[in-house]
């Protein structure tokens, strides 16, 4: 077998450098050995973005974008969301393995003896108006909830840690459909344990009327859980292990991982699809709008993806069960727009030629409107869908003896030294 190593040559200086292949990657601080002068700092990889940097060895999720695959701990995402509950799902992103049936109702009765909130975040919840957004409602919940429990800050005990996991994954929902109840002016809905996860959000947040919650909805719900857990090392799971680096506790680092979400690139996107459905408005006006996006006016939000290149399979799956849903609901009038702008999409060059097809959140929120919720909440829906992922990428990063204060570097361009100018000499 040929030897395992990248050589580099500087031709400023014609040094040659052999860096070693683990895992078709190079370590970045091998190029620090390339210097043109004995004193400098060496070489550094530029990679605004992280388009082509590995920031972690990883066991959770795979994604191979080209092929449009999607695996969690080895298990495809079709065959997840097809089989599995969200707690099942939950369970094998921060355990590894798929629980025994023991297993699994063991866990779904710690997740679900943790389903009360706090007091004390009640009434934080209750000071936010009616125009205040979800998700920085979230963001402050989350973070409040680092006060409530400040023996989160024992991160390095893994029982401490498990026990943060928990907390985390049960009061979540009863946060936020309290939240939500408040926005609403009704009265808030105790957590029911005996029901399932998303059974009980639902209910909590007021689908079972007087009766129960439909269990299409209740499984739709689940299954877009299921589909939201993990995506590896997209902008907000880094944003959490950046923070949760510098040993802050999980609940400081899974606000700042919703803060991360909100963005429209992001998690938002559910929420921007809607909105631009509902601007475009009639079949008719698709070409019109594309000619926009073609003209870099706008973007065609969920579209694009900085991994897949290909079809995102969640997105084949959330099309499906949009169907399903709609059968339970009544059908939402954008499905019809948003089929065609697809097909029209993926017809066109711009499209085409830059690989550019629908992510989980072109059909995502349409499911969730159909359902009744407002849009300002869909990015929460993900949030709750994701926080399994986040969880489960933390708890490695705690145990990962590789893993160091995040810290990246920068290429300096600005002044040189200058000196201090007095506020009269300024001009
Ligand atoms: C997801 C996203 C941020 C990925 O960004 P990225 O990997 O940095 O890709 P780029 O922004 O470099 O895009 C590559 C090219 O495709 C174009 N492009 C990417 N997404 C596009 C979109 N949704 N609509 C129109 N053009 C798009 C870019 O303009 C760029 O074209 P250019 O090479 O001619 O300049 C981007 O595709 C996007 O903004 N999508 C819409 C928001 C969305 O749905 N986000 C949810 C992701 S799950």
């Amino acid at each position: 077998m040929s030897e395992q190593t990248l050589t580099i040559t500087d031709n400023r200086t014609g040094q040659t450098i052999d860096l070693p292949i683990e895992d078709d990657t190079v370590p970045a601080i091998g190029l620090r050995q390339l210097k043109v002068q004995a004193d400098d700092f060496g070489m550094m990889a530029y990679d605004p973005g992280y388009t082509n940097t590995a920031s972690c060895k990883s066991r959770v999720t795979f994604v191979d974008g080209d092929r449009g695959i999607l695996r969690y701990r080895g298990y495809p995402i079709e065959q997840l969301a097809e089989k599995s509950t969200f707690l099942e799902v939950a369970y094998l992103l921060l355990f590894g393995e798929l629980p025994t049936a023991g297993e699994l109702t063991d866990w779904n009765d710690r997740v679900m003896a943790e389903t009360q909130i706090d007091g004390g975040l009640k009434d934080l919840l209750t000071t936010f108006g009616a125009d205040a957004h979800p998700m920085g409602v979230l963001i402050s919940a989350v973070a409040a909830m680092s006060t409530l429990y400040p023996d989160s800050k024992q991160v390095h005990d893994s029982q401490n840690r498990m026990q943060q996991v928990l907390r985390i994954l049960g009061q979540l929902p009863t946060a936020v459909a309290f939240a939500y109840r408040n926005r609403l002016g009704s009265a808030h809905i105790d957590p029911d344990n005996a029901l399932g996860y998303s059974d009980n959000f639902l209910h909590m947040m007021g689908f079972s009327g007087d009766g129960e919650v439909d269990p299409v909805l209740a499984r739709a719900m689940d299954v877009l859980f299921i589909l939201h857990a993990d995506h590896e090392q997209n902008c907000s799971t880094s944003a959490l292990r950046n923070i949760a680096s510098s040993d802050a506790d999980p609940y400081c680092a899974i606000a700042g991982a919703i803060g991360a979400l909100y963005g429209p690139l992001h998690g938002g996107a559910n929420e921007a699809v809607l909105r631009m459905l509902a601007e475009i408005g009639s079949r008719e006006k698709i070409p019109a709008f594309l000619d926009r996006v073609k003209n870099r006016e706008v973007r065609l939000m969920g579209f694009g993806h900085r991994v897949y290149k290909n079809y995102d399979p969640r997105a084949q799956i959330v099309k499906k069960i949009a169907y399903e849903v709609f059968e339970a609901t009544g059908s939402n009038p954008l499905i019809d727009i948003a089929v065609e702008l697809e097909g029209t999409a993926l017809e066109d060059d711009y499209f085409v030629s830059r690989r550019l097809y629908p992510n989980v959140d072109f059909y995502s929120g349409i499911i969730y409107q159909a359902m009744g919720f407002p849009v300002e909440i869909f990015p929460v829906l993900f949030a709750l869908g994701r926080a399994p992922g986040w969880l489960a990428q933390w708890m490695e990063l705690m145990s990962d003896t590789e893993q160091r204060i995040a810290r990246p570097r920068q290429i300096y361009l600005g002044e040189a030294e200058r000196p201090y100018v007095s506020i009269d000499e300024r001009g």
